[in-house]
Protein backbone atom coordinates (compact mmCIF):
# COMPACT_ATOMS: atom_id res chain seq x y z
CA UNK A 1 0.00 0.00 0.00
CA UNK A 2 1.37 3.93 -0.93
CA UNK A 3 0.74 7.34 0.32
CA UNK A 4 0.67 9.89 -2.17
CA UNK A 5 -2.22 8.73 -4.22
CA UNK A 6 -5.88 9.74 -4.09
CA UNK A 7 -8.15 7.47 -2.65
CA UNK A 8 -11.88 6.59 -2.81
CA UNK A 9 -13.48 7.22 0.69
CA UNK A 10 -16.88 7.21 0.01
CA UNK A 11 -19.60 8.31 -1.93
CA UNK A 12 -21.62 11.73 -2.51
CA UNK A 13 -24.71 9.73 -1.93
CA UNK A 14 -23.70 7.91 1.42
CA UNK A 15 -21.81 11.11 2.97
CA UNK A 16 -24.96 12.82 4.51
CA UNK A 17 -24.65 15.24 7.74
CA UNK A 18 -23.29 12.43 9.80
CA UNK A 19 -19.35 11.83 10.21
CA UNK A 20 -18.37 8.96 8.93
CA UNK A 21 -15.59 6.80 9.83
CA UNK A 22 -13.26 5.02 6.28
CA UNK A 23 -10.57 2.72 6.43
CA UNK A 24 -7.96 3.50 4.20
CA UNK A 25 -3.99 2.16 4.02
CA UNK A 26 -5.03 0.12 7.35
CA UNK A 27 -5.47 3.47 9.08
CA UNK A 28 -9.15 5.35 10.22
CA UNK A 29 -10.16 8.57 9.08
CA UNK A 30 -13.21 10.48 9.27
CA UNK A 31 -15.00 12.26 6.44
CA UNK A 32 -17.60 14.68 7.13
CA UNK A 33 -19.13 17.93 5.28
CA UNK A 34 -18.35 21.64 6.36
CA UNK A 35 -21.23 24.07 7.16
CA UNK A 36 -20.35 24.98 2.85
CA UNK A 37 -21.01 21.74 2.37
CA UNK A 38 -17.23 20.82 1.26
CA UNK A 39 -16.03 17.26 2.07
CA UNK A 40 -13.38 16.91 4.83
CA UNK A 41 -11.02 14.34 5.47
CA UNK A 42 -8.97 14.08 8.71
CA UNK A 43 -7.18 11.27 10.46
CA UNK A 44 -9.86 9.88 13.03
CA UNK A 45 -7.32 9.83 15.93
CA UNK A 46 -8.06 12.29 18.45
CA UNK A 47 -4.72 13.93 19.37
CA UNK A 48 -5.81 14.09 23.02
CA UNK A 49 -5.70 10.51 24.68
CA UNK A 50 -6.55 9.05 21.43
CA UNK A 51 -10.62 9.62 20.96
CA UNK A 52 -12.52 8.16 17.55
CA UNK A 53 -13.41 11.36 15.68
CA UNK A 54 -16.03 9.62 13.53
CA UNK A 55 -17.97 8.30 16.69
CA UNK A 56 -18.39 12.68 17.40
CA UNK A 57 -20.57 15.22 16.47
CA UNK A 58 -20.31 18.00 13.98
CA UNK A 59 -20.48 21.08 15.24
CA UNK A 60 -20.35 24.36 12.61
CA UNK A 61 -17.11 23.58 10.47
CA UNK A 62 -15.36 21.41 13.18
CA UNK A 63 -15.79 17.80 14.01
CA UNK A 64 -16.19 17.02 17.67
CA UNK A 65 -14.32 14.75 19.50
CA UNK A 66 -16.98 12.41 21.69
CA UNK A 67 -14.76 11.79 24.76
CA UNK A 68 -13.81 15.70 25.85
CA UNK A 69 -15.23 17.46 23.25
CA UNK A 70 -12.10 19.26 21.32
CA UNK A 71 -12.83 20.77 18.05
CA UNK A 72 -10.89 20.25 15.12
CA UNK A 73 -12.09 22.11 11.04
CA UNK A 74 -11.13 20.57 8.27
CA UNK A 75 -7.58 22.00 8.38
CA UNK A 76 -7.17 19.87 11.04
CA UNK A 77 -6.50 22.47 13.33
CA UNK A 78 -7.85 22.40 17.12
CA UNK A 79 -10.13 25.22 17.78
CA UNK A 80 -11.78 24.39 21.00
CA UNK A 81 -10.11 22.36 24.13
CA UNK A 82 -13.65 22.77 26.64
CA UNK A 83 -11.20 22.03 29.95
CA UNK A 84 -9.31 24.96 29.38
CA UNK A 85 -12.09 27.21 29.65
CA UNK A 86 -14.04 29.76 27.39
CA UNK A 87 -10.61 32.19 26.95
CA UNK A 88 -8.06 29.26 26.57
CA UNK A 89 -5.78 29.34 24.54
CA UNK A 90 -5.42 26.03 21.89
CA UNK A 91 -1.92 25.10 20.98
CA UNK A 92 -0.46 24.39 17.89
CA UNK A 93 0.78 20.71 18.23
CA UNK A 94 -2.65 19.77 19.10
CA UNK A 95 -3.70 19.75 15.18
CA UNK A 96 -4.26 16.48 13.75
CA UNK A 97 -3.62 15.49 9.64
CA UNK A 98 -5.98 16.59 7.14
CA UNK A 99 -5.83 15.69 3.78
CA UNK A 100 -6.76 17.13 0.69
CA UNK A 101 -10.33 16.19 -1.01
CA UNK A 102 -11.79 16.16 -4.42
CA UNK A 103 -15.40 15.13 -4.72
CA UNK A 104 -15.84 14.39 -8.59
CA UNK A 105 -18.17 11.69 -10.49
CA UNK A 106 -20.05 11.56 -7.06
CA UNK A 107 -17.25 9.79 -4.98
CA UNK A 108 -15.35 11.46 -2.75
CA UNK A 109 -11.35 11.29 -2.99
CA UNK A 110 -8.76 11.73 -0.33
CA UNK A 111 -5.06 12.23 -1.19
CA UNK A 112 -3.61 10.18 1.52
CA UNK A 113 -0.28 11.22 1.64
CA UNK A 114 2.24 14.45 2.19
CA UNK A 115 3.72 15.67 -1.40
CA UNK A 116 2.45 19.41 -2.06
CA UNK A 117 -0.20 20.09 -4.80
CA UNK A 118 2.04 20.45 -7.62
CA UNK A 119 3.54 17.25 -7.52
CA UNK A 120 0.90 15.15 -6.60
CA UNK A 121 0.13 12.18 -8.91
CA UNK A 122 -3.60 13.19 -10.39
CA UNK A 123 -6.93 11.24 -10.13
CA UNK A 124 -7.83 9.37 -13.37
CA UNK A 125 -8.97 11.88 -15.88
CA UNK A 126 -12.07 10.89 -17.26
CA UNK A 127 -12.88 12.99 -20.20
CA UNK A 128 -16.29 12.14 -20.84
CA UNK A 129 -17.48 13.00 -17.44
CA UNK A 130 -20.06 16.25 -18.17
CA UNK A 131 -19.91 15.81 -22.14
CA UNK A 132 -23.52 15.75 -23.70
CA UNK A 133 -23.91 12.08 -25.09
CA UNK A 134 -22.47 10.41 -22.38
CA UNK A 135 -24.25 8.93 -19.32
CA UNK A 136 -22.58 7.57 -15.71
CA UNK A 137 -23.77 5.16 -13.28
CA UNK A 138 -21.37 4.39 -10.35
CA UNK A 139 -21.75 0.64 -8.24
CA UNK A 140 -19.33 0.25 -5.19
CA UNK A 141 -18.66 -3.20 -3.23
CA UNK A 142 -15.94 -4.28 -1.06
CA UNK A 143 -14.21 -7.33 -1.59
CA UNK A 144 -11.64 -9.83 0.59
CA UNK A 145 -8.86 -9.57 -1.28
CA UNK A 146 -5.47 -7.10 -1.91
CA UNK A 147 -6.00 -4.21 -4.10
CA UNK A 148 -2.99 -4.77 -5.87
CA UNK A 149 -4.23 -8.24 -7.14
CA UNK A 150 -7.70 -6.98 -7.94
CA UNK A 151 -5.87 -4.11 -10.27
CA UNK A 152 -4.13 -6.87 -11.77
CA UNK A 153 -7.00 -8.80 -12.31
CA UNK A 154 -8.64 -5.33 -13.92
CA UNK A 155 -5.75 -5.11 -16.26
CA UNK A 156 -5.76 -8.79 -17.35
CA UNK A 157 -6.21 -9.70 -21.02
CA UNK A 158 -6.27 -13.48 -20.30
CA UNK A 159 -8.97 -14.02 -17.96
CA UNK A 160 -12.23 -12.48 -20.04
CA UNK A 161 -12.61 -15.72 -21.87
CA UNK A 162 -12.80 -17.91 -18.51
CA UNK A 163 -13.79 -15.85 -15.94
CA UNK A 164 -16.75 -14.07 -18.15
CA UNK A 165 -19.15 -15.70 -19.68
CA UNK A 166 -20.25 -12.30 -20.90
CA UNK A 167 -17.23 -11.47 -22.81
CA UNK A 168 -15.91 -15.19 -23.48
CA UNK A 169 -16.92 -18.67 -24.16
CA UNK A 170 -16.01 -19.76 -20.78
CA UNK A 171 -12.66 -22.21 -22.43
CA UNK A 172 -14.84 -23.56 -24.94
CA UNK A 173 -13.85 -21.69 -28.08
CA UNK A 174 -10.75 -24.07 -29.87
CA UNK A 175 -9.79 -21.17 -31.93
CA UNK A 176 -8.68 -18.84 -28.62
CA UNK A 177 -5.67 -17.43 -28.19
CA UNK A 178 -4.91 -13.74 -26.85
CA UNK A 179 -3.69 -11.97 -29.64
CA UNK A 180 -1.83 -8.74 -29.94
CA UNK A 181 -1.40 -6.27 -27.09
CA UNK A 182 -1.11 -2.67 -28.54
CA UNK A 183 0.52 -0.92 -25.44
CA UNK A 184 -0.60 2.47 -24.49
CA UNK A 185 1.94 4.04 -22.00
CA UNK A 186 0.94 6.99 -19.78
CA UNK A 187 2.62 9.17 -17.46
CA UNK A 188 1.06 7.44 -14.26
CA UNK A 189 0.73 3.92 -15.63
CA UNK A 190 1.00 1.15 -18.66
CA UNK A 191 -1.92 0.20 -20.92
CA UNK A 192 -3.19 -1.75 -23.95
CA UNK A 193 -5.72 -2.05 -26.82
CA UNK A 194 -6.38 -5.85 -27.96
CA UNK A 195 -9.13 -7.79 -29.61
CA UNK A 196 -10.86 -10.26 -29.09
CA UNK A 197 -13.92 -12.84 -29.66
CA UNK A 198 -17.00 -12.72 -27.58
CA UNK A 199 -20.52 -14.00 -27.73
CA UNK A 200 -23.33 -11.52 -28.48
CA UNK A 201 -24.93 -8.83 -26.03
CA UNK A 202 -27.86 -9.94 -24.31
CA UNK A 203 -31.63 -9.86 -25.54
CA UNK A 204 -33.08 -6.92 -25.28
CA UNK A 205 -32.00 -2.87 -25.34
CA UNK A 206 -27.86 -4.84 -25.30
CA UNK A 207 -28.31 -7.02 -28.44
CA UNK A 208 -29.42 -3.60 -30.35
CA UNK A 209 -25.36 -3.14 -29.81
CA UNK A 210 -23.88 -6.06 -31.17
CA UNK A 211 -26.07 -8.88 -32.48
CA UNK A 212 -23.50 -11.89 -33.15
CA UNK A 213 -20.84 -13.08 -31.55
CA UNK A 214 -17.58 -11.24 -33.38
CA UNK A 215 -14.39 -9.15 -32.30
CA UNK A 216 -14.58 -6.24 -29.35
CA UNK A 217 -12.12 -3.78 -29.33
CA UNK A 218 -10.76 -3.66 -25.43
CA UNK A 219 -7.97 -0.79 -24.05
CA UNK A 220 -7.35 -1.22 -20.06
CA UNK A 221 -4.54 -0.07 -18.39
CA UNK A 222 -4.19 1.21 -14.90
CA UNK A 223 -2.85 4.48 -13.12
CA UNK A 224 -1.23 5.11 -10.27
CA UNK A 225 -1.43 1.87 -7.69
CA UNK A 226 -4.81 1.42 -7.40
CA UNK A 227 -6.94 3.09 -10.74
CA UNK A 228 -7.68 1.19 -13.70
CA UNK A 229 -9.86 2.33 -17.01
CA UNK A 230 -11.37 -0.35 -19.18
CA UNK A 231 -12.75 1.00 -22.76
CA UNK A 232 -15.12 -1.52 -24.23
CA UNK A 233 -16.66 -0.96 -27.70
CA UNK A 234 -18.97 -3.64 -28.87
CA UNK A 235 -18.78 -1.26 -32.56
CA UNK A 236 -16.98 1.31 -33.53
CA UNK A 237 -19.76 3.81 -32.58
CA UNK A 238 -21.20 2.64 -28.78
CA UNK A 239 -18.40 3.01 -26.30
CA UNK A 240 -18.81 1.93 -22.69
CA UNK A 241 -15.66 3.81 -20.55
CA UNK A 242 -15.36 2.56 -17.57
CA UNK A 243 -13.06 3.38 -14.32
CA UNK A 244 -12.21 1.39 -11.39
CA UNK A 245 -11.31 3.39 -7.84
CA UNK A 246 -9.64 1.25 -5.73
CA UNK A 247 -9.15 1.49 -1.51
CA UNK A 248 -7.09 -0.61 0.35
CA UNK A 249 -9.40 -0.80 2.94
CA UNK A 250 -5.71 -2.75 4.34
CA UNK A 251 -3.39 -5.41 2.59
CA UNK A 252 -6.34 -7.94 2.53
CA UNK A 253 -9.50 -5.91 2.05
CA UNK A 254 -10.37 -3.46 -0.55
CA UNK A 255 -13.24 -1.19 -1.17
CA UNK A 256 -14.38 -1.07 -5.25
CA UNK A 257 -15.75 1.95 -6.62
CA UNK A 258 -16.50 1.75 -10.65
CA UNK A 259 -17.70 4.34 -12.68
CA UNK A 260 -19.33 3.47 -16.26
CA UNK A 261 -19.33 5.63 -18.57
CA UNK A 262 -21.59 5.00 -21.99
CA UNK A 263 -22.74 6.75 -24.90
CA UNK A 264 -25.57 4.68 -25.87
CA UNK A 265 -28.94 3.88 -23.94
CA UNK A 266 -28.70 7.14 -22.59
CA UNK A 267 -31.73 6.95 -21.10
CA UNK A 268 -32.32 6.79 -17.23
CA UNK A 269 -34.34 3.75 -17.29
CA UNK A 270 -30.95 1.93 -18.56
CA UNK A 271 -29.29 2.64 -15.42
CA UNK A 272 -30.39 -0.46 -13.74
CA UNK A 273 -29.95 -2.90 -16.31
CA UNK A 274 -25.63 -1.44 -16.48
CA UNK A 275 -25.52 -1.60 -12.90
CA UNK A 276 -27.07 -5.07 -13.14
CA UNK A 277 -24.27 -6.23 -15.82
CA UNK A 278 -21.48 -4.25 -14.15
CA UNK A 279 -22.17 -6.24 -10.81
CA UNK A 280 -22.47 -9.31 -12.11
CA UNK A 281 -18.98 -9.02 -14.21
CA UNK A 282 -17.58 -7.60 -10.98
CA UNK A 283 -18.33 -10.36 -9.01
CA UNK A 284 -17.06 -13.14 -11.07
CA UNK A 285 -13.67 -11.37 -10.52
CA UNK A 286 -14.33 -11.04 -6.84
CA UNK A 287 -14.61 -15.00 -6.99
CA UNK A 288 -11.24 -15.38 -8.78
CA UNK A 289 -9.62 -12.71 -6.42
CA UNK A 290 -10.60 -13.57 -2.96
CA UNK A 291 -9.53 -17.14 -3.57
CA UNK A 292 -5.84 -15.82 -5.12
CA UNK A 293 -2.68 -17.29 -2.98
CA UNK A 294 -0.99 -15.91 -1.86
CA UNK A 295 -2.99 -13.09 -0.54
CA UNK A 296 -0.40 -10.44 -1.50
CA UNK A 297 1.09 -10.38 -5.05
CA UNK A 298 4.44 -11.67 -4.14
CA UNK A 299 7.88 -9.70 -4.21
CA UNK A 300 9.30 -12.11 -6.97
CA UNK A 301 8.27 -12.94 -10.22
CA UNK A 302 10.24 -15.87 -10.46
CA UNK A 303 7.70 -17.26 -7.80
CA UNK A 304 4.48 -17.12 -10.58
CA UNK A 305 5.34 -18.50 -13.97
CA UNK A 306 4.47 -15.63 -16.15
CA UNK A 307 4.10 -15.99 -20.14
CA UNK A 308 3.16 -13.04 -22.88
CA UNK A 309 -0.43 -12.30 -21.99
CA UNK A 310 0.97 -11.35 -18.38
CA UNK A 311 2.85 -8.48 -19.64
CA UNK A 312 0.78 -5.46 -18.61
CA UNK A 313 0.76 -6.99 -14.87
CA UNK A 314 4.96 -7.04 -15.39
CA UNK A 315 4.21 -3.43 -16.32
CA UNK A 316 2.10 -2.93 -13.66
CA UNK A 317 4.63 -5.02 -10.45
CA UNK A 318 7.72 -2.15 -12.75
CA UNK A 319 5.57 0.80 -11.50
CA UNK A 320 5.07 -0.49 -8.01
CA UNK A 321 9.00 -0.87 -7.98
CA UNK A 322 8.96 2.74 -8.89
CA UNK A 323 7.09 3.78 -6.05
CA UNK A 324 9.10 1.53 -3.49
CA UNK A 325 12.02 3.48 -4.76
CA UNK A 326 10.57 6.57 -4.23
CA UNK A 327 10.09 5.34 -0.38
CA UNK A 328 5.95 5.55 -0.98
CA UNK A 329 5.17 1.81 0.43
CA UNK A 330 4.22 1.87 3.79
CA UNK A 331 5.85 -0.44 6.19
CA UNK A 332 2.61 -2.47 6.95
CA UNK A 333 4.63 -5.40 8.48
CA UNK A 334 5.95 -2.72 11.52
CA UNK A 335 2.95 -0.81 11.56
CA UNK A 336 0.80 -4.33 12.67
CA UNK A 337 3.15 -5.11 14.81
CA UNK A 338 2.68 -1.86 17.07
CA UNK A 339 -0.84 -1.31 15.71
CA UNK A 340 -1.79 -2.00 19.75
CA UNK A 341 0.44 0.04 21.09
CA UNK A 342 0.73 3.02 18.58
CA UNK A 343 -1.72 5.62 16.96
CA UNK A 344 0.23 6.12 13.29
CA UNK A 345 -0.86 8.65 10.61
CA UNK A 346 -0.46 8.84 7.23
CA UNK A 347 2.18 11.74 7.10
CA UNK A 348 -0.33 15.31 5.18
CA UNK A 349 0.64 17.78 3.43
CA UNK A 350 1.15 20.33 6.03
CA UNK A 351 3.67 17.91 7.78
CA UNK A 352 6.05 19.34 5.25
CA UNK A 353 5.51 23.17 7.07
CA UNK A 354 5.02 22.51 9.94
CA UNK A 355 6.94 20.70 12.29
CA UNK A 356 5.01 19.41 16.01
CA UNK A 357 2.70 16.19 15.69
CA UNK A 358 1.34 14.08 17.87
CA UNK A 359 0.83 10.76 16.45
CA UNK A 360 3.86 9.47 14.62
CA UNK A 361 3.64 8.69 10.89
CA UNK A 362 3.13 5.51 9.30
CA UNK A 363 6.30 3.60 8.98
CA UNK A 364 7.45 3.41 5.27
CA UNK A 365 9.71 1.29 3.48
CA UNK A 366 13.28 3.34 2.91
CA UNK A 367 13.10 3.40 -1.02
CA UNK A 368 17.14 2.62 -1.12
CA UNK A 369 16.23 -0.52 0.71
CA UNK A 370 13.21 -1.80 -0.85
CA UNK A 371 15.39 -1.61 -4.24
CA UNK A 372 18.48 -3.39 -2.94
CA UNK A 373 15.46 -6.24 -1.87
CA UNK A 374 14.01 -6.25 -5.29
CA UNK A 375 17.55 -7.21 -6.83
CA UNK A 376 18.42 -9.69 -3.88
CA UNK A 377 15.21 -11.62 -4.60
CA UNK A 378 16.14 -11.79 -8.78
S1 LIG B 1 -9.70 12.12 23.44
FE1 LIG B 1 -10.60 13.55 22.13
S2 LIG B 1 -11.10 15.17 23.41
FE2 LIG B 1 -10.13 13.79 24.73
FE1 LIG C 1 -12.67 -9.32 -15.08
Amino acid sequence: MYINFWYPMTTTEELGDQPLQVQALGQAFVVFRDTGGNARCLSNTCSHRGGSLAGGKIKGDCIQCPYHGWEFDGDGACRKIPSLGKDGKVPGRSRVDAYPVEERYGIVFAFLGDLPEAERPPIIPVPEEGQAGWRPTVVDYPIKGNYERSIENGIDPAHNEFVHDTHGFSGENDDYNVGELREVPSEWGHGFWHTFNAPPLPEGEMRKLREQSGDLEVGTGHHGPNQVWTYIHPNPAYHFHQYLFERPIDEENTHIYLLCMRNCMLEAEHDELMNERNTYVAMQDVTIIQNLHPVLTPNSNTKEFMVPSDKCILMYREWLRDWDAKGWRIDSDEARRNEKKVAYAIPSPQRREVKGWVLDPVPLIDGARATEKVRAAH
